[in-house]
């Protein structure tokens, strides 16, 4: 008779890791107080459960249209930014994260508000599921949300240092539509580079003319990483 294998335990889908992710952030949540929150598929996982202690935050400051209308489906008060001084914590994916807690962001175009979201909080907890860790940032394309006159010159400017940069498309869009963002602006991704050094690729291309913001985040990076795997989810601390 054969013994059964050790590998019987089914493995986890992408979906079911942001599942255990979105839920393991609720211990980041402090009560009583206001706290930001993200975007994105990982997020919605991390609302969904946040309706089991909503009445025990004071609201949300929120980085999009989608996750505002989200938290308010599910009854809980979302505060304008400018209303509120400082956040305990900000909760938020990520589409790459490295192992000092730099990140790439923006593949759901929110960038811009959540770079602001963040830079309002004291500690970024980013939930994410094991595929987004990696050595180096740039396999994933890094989004830039950009003025639209300055879009050719970018386009440029990031070819002169070994980038390729497409307009975003609307999704379902049946022509070439860009996809416009909650701030009225288009997006670039950029492919084909290799971030070494993400302080300097943020502070650098920030300045470039036309660019509002630059969807690597290392100034305000990470100090907490929830990473889902099949084992479980692991904490990392940067
Ligand atoms: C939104 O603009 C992004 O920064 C998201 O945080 C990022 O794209 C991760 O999204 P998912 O959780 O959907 O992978």
């Amino acid at each position: 008779m054969t013994k059964p294998s050790a590998q019987t335990k089914p493995a986890l889908s992408q979906d079911e890791l942001k599942t255990l992710v979105g839920q393991a952030a609720l211990r980041f949540v402090v009560p009583g107080q206001i706290i930001g929150v993200g975007s994105g598929s990982t997020v919605n996982k991390f609302i969904d459960a946040l309706a089991s202690m909503k009445d025990q935050i004071k609201g949300v400051v929120s980085a999009s249209q989608a996750s505002t209308a989200r938290l308010r489906a599910i009854g809980i008060p979302v505060f304008d930014a400018n209303e509120v001084e400082e956040l305990a914590v900000y909760i938020d994916g990520a589409d790459e994260i490295d192992q000092r807690g730099n990140m790439i962001k923006g593949g759901g175009a929110a960038l811009t508000r959540e770079k602001i979201v963040s830079a309002q909080s004291r500690q970024f907890v980013c939930i994410v599921d094991e595929s987004k860790l990696v050595q180096t940032l740039g396999r994933f394309p890094v989004p830039v949300e950009v003025i639209p006159m300055a879009v050719q010159r970018l386009v440029r400017q990031f070819a002169a240092i070994g980038g390729r940069a497409q307009v975003r498309i609307k999704a379902g869009s049946t022509g070439q539509e860009p996809l416009v963002t909650d701030n009225g602006q288009v997006l670039l991704d950029v492919s084909g580079l290799q971030i070494s050094d993400p302080l300097a690729f943020e502070a650098q291309v920030s300045q470039w003319p036309g660019v509002v913001t630059v969807g690597v985040f290392a100034f305000q990076k990470a100090q907490v990483c929830l990473l889902a795997t099949a084992d479980g989810v692991k904490t990392l601390t940067f």
